[in-house]
């Protein structure tokens, strides 16, 4: 894809620009890391081995595996020079444990090889081909290692009280232009036959949630706030009448002290065949 085509992921693409992605991919982690780390234990993730993250992005889980397994070893792997030097100032402090790589999920370089456990969350839904990159990533795999791809799926999304039915059909027109761009919103449903047909054996799926009772609302502020869907205005996919009615309903739910809301995360793992 050439860079003057529109992509599936392009983190400087709202007002808020790179800063405000990274801060959106540390709140999405924060919400979702405990439930999601439990789901990525039983499927087979452990301390003393060698973890990759690929498509690590700002490195907001990269850090997070690095506290939760002190013994492994680490590598972030991104293809966004940007995001990695993001990665590479927060993941310092965990010195040579840690490494950060630029390169490709389809064709990682030497460094990046060898891994017992991989994960690709939130990267499988920007791939033209899922297929090809899981193939292409677990072909660089240790044999009987373990390949996890978390990510989401817009028809199972989660659920937010007060329901605003409105909103499910802009949000609708909004992940259908991902489709345009290259991407999948709702590929949640398909990650186990994803890594089936890349030829990864016994694929598993477990969904995590992310409960605002549990959590509190304001932590889900920045996953709720419309921001994410500008370039959409941009694009002509939405009109700003219908942002502006988003955003409306954004900021009423946040003042409703009865609002809850619940997010999902589909957890999928398959083992590397050898
Ligand atoms: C939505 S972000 C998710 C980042 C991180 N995994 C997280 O959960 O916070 C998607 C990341 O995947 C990276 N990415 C997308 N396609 C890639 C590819 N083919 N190879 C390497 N990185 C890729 C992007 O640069 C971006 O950093």
């Amino acid at each position: 894809m050439s860079p003057a085509e529109p992509r599936s992921y392009d983190p400087h693409a709202t007002v808020a620009g790179l800063d405000g992605e990274l801060l959106r991919l540390e709140a999405q982690a924060q919400l979702s890391w405990p439930a999601e780390l439990a789901a990525l234990r039983r499927a087979g993730l452990r301390d003393g081995v060698t973890v990759l993250d690929a498509g690590c992005g700002s490195g907001a889980i990269t850090a997070r595996l690095a506290q939760a397994l002190p013994g492994a070893r680490i590598l972030a792997l991104d293809s966004d020079p940007e995001l990695l030097a993001h990665a590479r100032r927060r993941l310092a402090e965990h010195g040579e444990r840690v490494r950060v790589l630029e390169g490709t999920v389809q064709d990682p370089p030497p460094a990046a090889r060898g891994a017992d456990f991989a994960l690709l969350r939130l990267v499988l839904q920007h791939q033209a081909d899922p297929v090809d990159a899981v193939r292409g990533l677990a072909a660089t795999m240790a044999a009987g290692g373990v390949l996890a791809a978390i990510d989401v799926d817009g028809g199972l999304w989660g659920l937010a009280e007060p329901f605003f039915p409105e909103l499910m059909a802009i949000h609708a027109r909004a992940w259908q232009s991902q489709q345009q761009r290259g991407g999948d919103r709702f590929i949640g449903r398909r990650l186990t036959r994803i890594l089936s047909r890349a030829g990864l054996l016994e694929p598993t799926l477990e969904l995590a949630a992310a409960h605002s009772d549990q959590l509190g609302t304001e932590r889900f502020a920045a996953l709720l706030d419309p921001q994410e869907l500008q370039p959409r205005v941009a694009d002509g996919t939405l009109t700003l009448a219908e942002y502006g009615r988003l955003h409306a309903a954004y900021r009423r739910f946040m003042q409703d002290p009865e609002a809850l809301v619940m997010t999902v995360s589909f957890v999928a793992a398959g083992r590397v065949p050898g």
